[in-house]
């Protein structure tokens, strides 16, 4: 099965791909995750990705598109995909059926996690991650069972993202309303798009991605 996860920051994208990864054995691409590692470790696309990323603007659709082609030509196409944070325009929408045809899969199910926006700004500025295994923290919504102790590795260390702030929060959701939110119509007209309630709590919204994806 091949699903793209869409909703705007702090929807929860990345923290419902992390968990269908643990259930279903299936690969998360977030080209979020894939720039920072850029970024960090100065490639000439993490050069280039840098300070877009940190104005919370779009990094260009070649770049992010080139990065998933690389990753989906390297997957066996039995292993299902999670799209997580692409694609995030029409140019890059219309790539990513290029992208699926040429690794020969087919996109099942585009599922839009609908939030109140008022709610982003507290998820994305309470938000941490493990540094040893990249699981994600919320300060309020999903504590460590331990205080600074990582549930799944054991690490102590922990990062915050330099772009989780109020300020650039509020770039990236004027982004996501003018560039992303109009693929939808792309995808409702093949009939493949469902809706999930994303303001229900984690296990809530983990719950109800299964029984779509369970058909
Ligand atoms: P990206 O990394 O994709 O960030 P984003 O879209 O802004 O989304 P987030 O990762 O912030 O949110 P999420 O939905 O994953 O939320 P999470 O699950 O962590 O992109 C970053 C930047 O990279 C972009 O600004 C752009 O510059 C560039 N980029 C990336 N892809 C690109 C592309 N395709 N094209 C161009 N540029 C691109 O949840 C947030 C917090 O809330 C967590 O702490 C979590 O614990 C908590 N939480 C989650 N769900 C719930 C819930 N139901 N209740 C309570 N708390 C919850
Ligand atoms: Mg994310
Ligand atoms: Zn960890």
């Amino acid at each position: 099965m091949n699903i793209i996860l869409l909703g705007p920051p702090g929807a929860g994208k990345g923290t419902q791909a992390q968990r269908l990864v643990e259930r279903h054995g299936m690969r998360q691409l977030s080209t979020g995750d894939m720039l920072r590692a850029a970024v960090k470790a100065e490639t000439p696309v993490g050069l280039q990705a840098k300070a877009v990323m940190e104005r919370g603007e779009l990094v260009s659709d070649d770049i992010v598109s080139a990065l998933i082609d690389a990753e989906l030509a390297a997957l066996d196409p039995a292993i299902g995909v999670i799209f997580d944070g692409y694609p995030r325009t029409a140019p890059q929408a219309r790539s990513l059926d290029e992208l699926l045809a040429s690794h020969g899969r087919a996109l099942d199910l585009v599922i839009e996690l609908e939030v109140n926006e008022d709610a982003l700004v507290e998820r994305i500025t309470g938000r941490f991650t493990c540094a040893g295994c990249g699981k994600g923290y919320h300060d309020t919504f999903e504590r460590p069972a331990v205080d600074g102790v990582c549930d799944k590795c054991g690490s102590t260390e922990f990062k915050r993202r330099p772009d989780d702030n109020e300020e650039t929060v509020r770039t990236r959701m004027v982004e996501y309303r003018a560039k992303t939110a109009p693929i939808l119509p792309i995808y409702e007209a093949r009939a493949i798009v469902r809706r999930v309630d994303g303001m229900a709590d984690i296990d809530a919204v983990t719950a109800a991605l299964e029984r779509l994806i369970a058909g």
